[in-house]
């Protein structure tokens, strides 16, 4: 309801509203950037409201400060198998462990971001609203655990906090909140994809190789986008029309039924709406829990009950929506219902490969195509596999820029870099290296590189070849894991130079790893630790914390997926 606008006498209510505390600290933590999005709109609309904000990421936040602070917004994604994000684990430990000192007087309210179809959804940002529960804390409003698709559910959590923060004994200020705003140099954004005209795209492993990396290039002409090296491209792609053609056929609806596909009620035909605008390869749980409701089928309905959480974990791995049509029969209902239990179509995000500079106009990405079987059946990862079987040039890409503050270039061109990027994760380091010869960075370059075969699989050789000739790179090492008996990895490479790479490090060196997470850059942030040890003549423990005093300091950071 609109407050009366006509002029009161001013009421004790109203004095009372003078003193409500109109400060707000919002704290993030994010991964790939998303919740700094998020915490800097929320910023900027609380500041248009004459809130006092302080926005911070967690790792910049001296921890001592929360004692002071009245009103705290946490917003922070959950990384992997339910981890906080890489920048937010010290931040993390502090508040969990004995050292957190009380919190009484803070009121508090915690916007978690996850995906649902991992089993710890939201995982970090429930740790936190807990936690602060216990120190003494009070919510503004409740947590809100948001999906992939989190714009909607972010405003009304920021509605919901706003109009909390704002009541005064039982007076409303109802909040207007503006749409999110865009970032300020383009009209273009996660929620206004940019379309991107497909200029190249080949394949840069040879024949014979396992693999197949695709190098596609796409003009932003027009678009006034920008990006630095480091940051991400989000892509929404369309569903294989194939998949979506079997889907159909085990259904009963007619594929040109008109059907909503979102919330403001936009129309589509229900086939081109499966190709465009849901997520029907990955099985939530929610999703299974609402087919079962709408589906009619009793097998289906046991298989989502509680006493059957293992045996559900377990069917969703590996299996598509096509899957659950098939084994658990055709569907009542309308294809209205059906469509309205889906995900929307996430956006894939692709390590940039390019600078700008170099490149005005472009962006580049490497990416690996996902094919695999399970359950009888041939599997496609959704946009690799576009890129690699259907997307030619001419054709045109919905995009948008994911800015990533947390893998960045050090700001002093002089600083060293060591870079470790095995396969696709040497992706951002061809942009590093694009950037520093255009701005001419003075600092020596390391590069670890790694993959299956020399022959084949050596991604973009003539580059790193031309810039060890010029000086762009100082130093490359590479890693053919399968052209020897014995598998050698980056890391094994690292070892071999221990002694000169812990000289880099002492001299300042900041290093970055790209790639594969739970294997890779698990393996590689084991052996870094390993290296201080036995170079620094330090304890494991002491190692380690050299380690976190480079994460801390931007000295150490991962794009990891
Ligand atoms: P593999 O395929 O022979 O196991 C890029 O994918 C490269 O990373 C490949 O050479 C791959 O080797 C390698 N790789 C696989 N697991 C790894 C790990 N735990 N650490 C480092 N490299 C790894």
């Amino acid at each position: 309801s609109i407050p009366d606008t006509v002029a009161e006498p001013v009421t004790a209510a109203q004095t009372d509203a003078q003193k409500i505390s109109k400060e707000v600290t919002i704290l993030y933590g994010s991964q790939t950037g998303n919740a700094q999005g998020v915490a800097e709109n929320a910023a900027r609309t609380l500041k248009g409201k004459d809130f006092q904000v302080t926005v911070s990421s967690m790792s910049d936040y001296k921890v001592n400060n929360l004692k002071k602070v009245e009103n705290l917004l946490i917003i922070v994604s959950t990384h992997g198998e339910g981890d906080p994000p890489d920048n937010t684990i010290s931040f993390h430990e502090f508040l969990h462990g004995r050292r957190a000192s009380r919190l009484d007087d803070l009121r508090f309210s915690v916007l978690a971001l996850g995906d649902s179809s991992y089993e710890f959804f939201c995982e970090t940002g429930k740790q936190f609203d807990k936690r602060l529960e216990e120190l003494g804390g009070t919510r503004i409003f409740p947590r809100m655990d948001c999906d992939l698709d989190y714009d909607e559910p972010a405003a009304e959590w920021l509605e919901g906090v706003i109009s909390s923060l704002s009541k005064v004994q039982g007076n409303t200020v109802s909040p207007v909140i503006e749409p999110l705003a865009q970032t300020a140099e383009t009209t273009y954004s996660r929620t206004n994809p940019f379309k991107a005209e497909v200029l190249e795209n080949i394949n840069l492993n040879g024949r014979g190789s396992n693999k197949e990396t695709r190098h596609v290039e796409l003009s932003l002409e027009g678009s006034g986008i920008t990006f630095q090296p480091g940051d991400s491209l989000g892509i929404y792609p369309q569903n294989d029309s194939a998949l979506v053609d079997m889907l159909l056929h085990e259904l009963d609806w007619d594929p040109e039924e008109m059907v909503k596909v979102n919330k403001q009620g936009d129309l589509q035909p229900f086939r081109e709406a499966l190709i465009s605008n849901f997520d029907i390869t990955v099985l939530t749980k929610s999703l299974l829990e609402q087919a079962a409701a709408i589906s009619g089928s009793e097998e289906l309905k046991a298989l989502v009950s509680p006493e059957n959480e293992a045996k559900l974990k377990e069917y969703r791995k590996g299996r598509d929506l096509l899957d659950v049509i098939r084994d658990f029969g055709s569907w009542g209902g309308s294809a209205q219902e059906f469509v309205s239990i889906l995900r929307k179509m996430p956006a894939r995000l692709y390590s940039i490969a390019n600078s700008l500079s170099a490149y005005p106009d472009e962006v580049h990405l490497t990416i690996g195509a996902v094919r695999y079987e399970s359950h009888g059946r041939e599997r496609k990862g959704v946009c690799s596999i576009l890129c690699a079987e259907r997307l030619q040039p001419g054709d045109k890409l919905p995009v948008y820029i994911q800015h990533n503050q947390n893998f960045k270039q050090p700001v002093d061109g002089n600083t060293p870099i060591i870079m470790i990027g095995p396969g696709t994760g040497v992706a951002p380091f061809r942009s590093f290296i694009q950037e520093r010869e255009e701005t001419e960075a003075s600092g020596k370059t390391w590069l670890f590189f790694g993959d299956q075969h020399f022959v084949t699989d050596f991604l973009y050789q003539t580059e790193w070849q031309k810039w060890l000739e010029t000086g762009a790179l100082t130093k490359m090492d590479v890693a053919f894991s399968r052209d020897t008996d014995e598998k050698v990895y980056v890391q094994n490479r690292m070892l071999e130079h221990s002694d000169e790479l812990f000289r880099w490090l002492q001299e300042g060196a900041a290093i970055y790893i790209c790639g594969d997470e739970k294997n890779m850059a698990h393996d590689v942030h084991h052996t870094l630790i390993g290296i201080i040890e036995k170079e620094g003549r330090m304890s494991h423990a002491d190692a380690q914390a050299y380690l976190d005093d480079m994460q801390q300091n931007k000295r150490y950071q991962r794009d990891v997926y």
